[in-house]
């Protein structure tokens, strides 16, 4: 999905924030709409990379995260779920382990453009 097309969400071309204001390892959320067309998104980054995803688990609908911008086990190899634990590829959003082992995040798509991070 593209962030442009979440209703509420950023215009196409609108700047979400810099790179650098995401500390690296660490991911920065976002939310978008009002109560029960509320949208939450988190972007993950990894080094110049970035990972966008909607902060619903596919195993029960809540939230992944308990502490902002915090979305990765121990490592930082994996997106995890703070609820029960499940395990997903930070790169496709796909569930490794976990009670919705074979499910996916939903991916937003967001583009790096000078050092912004910006709608699309
Ligand atoms: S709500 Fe995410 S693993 Fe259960």
């Amino acid at each position: 999905m593209k962030a442009s097309d979440i209703p509420g969400g950023p215009k196409k071309g609108e700047i979400l924030c810099r790179l650098l204001d995401i500390e690296d390892g660490r991911a920065k959320e976002f939310v978008y709409g009002q109560g029960d067309e509320i949208r939450d998104i988190f972007i993950q980054r990894r080094g110049d990379r970035i990972y966008a995803y909607e902060n619903t688990c596919p195993h029960a609908f809540i939230p992944l995260n308990m502490k902002a911008g915090d979305f990765t086990e121990k490592t930082g190899q994996y997106l995890i779920c703070q609820n029960h634990g499940a395990l997903f590829d930070i790169k496709t959003g796909l569930c490794l382990a976990g009670p919705c082992n074979g499910q996916s995040l939903t991916a937003i798509d967001v583009d790096v453009k000078d050092g912004n991070i910006i709608a699309i």
